[in-house]
């Protein structure tokens, strides 16, 4: 059994302590181990989700103190306090899992040094609940990786498509965002484009190693759009998305996010509401293209959740991670019946 604490129980940890609960049979069977959450803790307990059943307080120490917590989930937000918090997790031998973009932008390079082999998980902090991390790093590990070009924020791309396709106006659809869980806690993140950037330089250095700070990045948000802009796109039949692009270029990588009106051609225009869309490019695998919701906490949940089972088998599962045979009492449906 691996023990987790989970430090911020709001939309992404609420889900994630429920989906480990309810899916606790399946979870287990991939593990090789069962994963239990043994604490959350918040820091307003009046506004806990009352479908979590896990104990939550409010002192993180409750979590860093206990030395049967094998792994650190942070689901705050901020910056330089949650670095603070997932060192002190770290020094003590503990197990990182994070969905904090922000902090990963300044401090993934940090966080690398201080864990040497402790695993840290962070694929919940790119795209939600697209495997874009595992995707990039193992899946595409044989690659030189010639560019990133995606949709890399779902509150961006929910605004834009009910802007351009129902007429909707910025300032309505951006509350329905913000009630549906989507966005950031300041919005302007996401408007702004600078949570597309963060999650462009997390993939930029797996695919580059790229040291770079989000004040170096080319970033232009969704706020100045026009209404010509969504006319055009709408009269046209172009599709306008904000896009995270890393693009290789002999021996330099440009990295910008911005606006693109894209044609109905490209995969990518299919990319709608909060949706996310990722293409990559590599030398040996040429184009790969990843589709998935781009937040919302049941979608980043599952993200974070296939960390902790990543981090469960690494710390010893002996196994190729495959259910039990026919498990559940499922049968194989006969072809006869599929063809009849
Ligand atoms: N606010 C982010 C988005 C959440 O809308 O994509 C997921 O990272």
């Amino acid at each position: 059994m691996i023990k987790v604490g989970i430090i911020g129980v709001g939309t992404v940890g609420s889900s994630v302590a429920v989906i480990l609960e309810q899916n606790r049979e399946v979870i287990a069977a991939r593990a090789g181990k069962e994963i239990v959450v043994k604490r959350g803790v918040v820091k307003d307990l009046s506004r806990t989700r009352s479908d979590v059943k896990i104990p939550i307080s409010t002192n993180i120490d409750d979590i860093l103190d206990d030395p049967e917590i094998d792994v650190v989930v942070e689901l705050m937000g901020g910056v330089e306090f949650p670095f603070e918090v997932a060192k002190k997790a770290l020094e003590r031998g503990k197990s990182v899992v994070t969905a904090n973009k922000a902090m990963l932008a300044y401090h993934r390079y940090d966080l690398q040094a201080i864990a040497g082999e402790i695993p840290i998980g962070f694929e919940a902090s790119v795209a939600g609940g697209i495997p874009i991390i595992k995707a990039l790093r193992d899946g595409l590990g044989a690659n030189h990786i010639r560019s990133i070009r995606g949709i890399m924020n779902g509150t961006c791309n929910f605004i834009l498509t009910k802007m351009v396709k129902e007429g909707a106006a910025y300032e309505a659809v951006l509350k329905e965002a913000q009630t549906l869980g989507y966005a950031e806690a300041d919005p302007t993140f996401d408007v702004g484009g600078f949570d597309a950037a963060h999650k462009l330089l997390i993939l930029a250095s797996i695919a580059y190693g790229i040291d770079a700070k989000p004040e170096e990045v080319l970033i232009e948000g969704i706020q100045k759009i026009s209404q010509d802009e969504i006319a055009f796109a709408k009269e046209f039949g172009y599709s306008l998305k904000l896009l995270g692009i890393a693009k290789k270029e002999g021996e330099e990588v440009e990295l910008r996010v911005h606006p693109v009106f894209i044609s109905s051609e490209e995969m990518i225009s299919k990319v709608d509401g909060v949706m996310n869309g990722i293409s990559v490019i590599g030398d040996a695998v040429g184009e790969t293209m990843y589709y998935g919701a781009g937040a919302g906490g049941d979608a980043t949940a599952s993200a974070v959740i296939s960390d902790l089972i990543e981090i469960a088998r690494v710390k010893g599962a002996p196994m190729l991670g495959f259910k039990r045979p026919m498990e559940s009492g499922l049968r194989l449906k006969p072809q006869e019946e599929i063809r009849s």
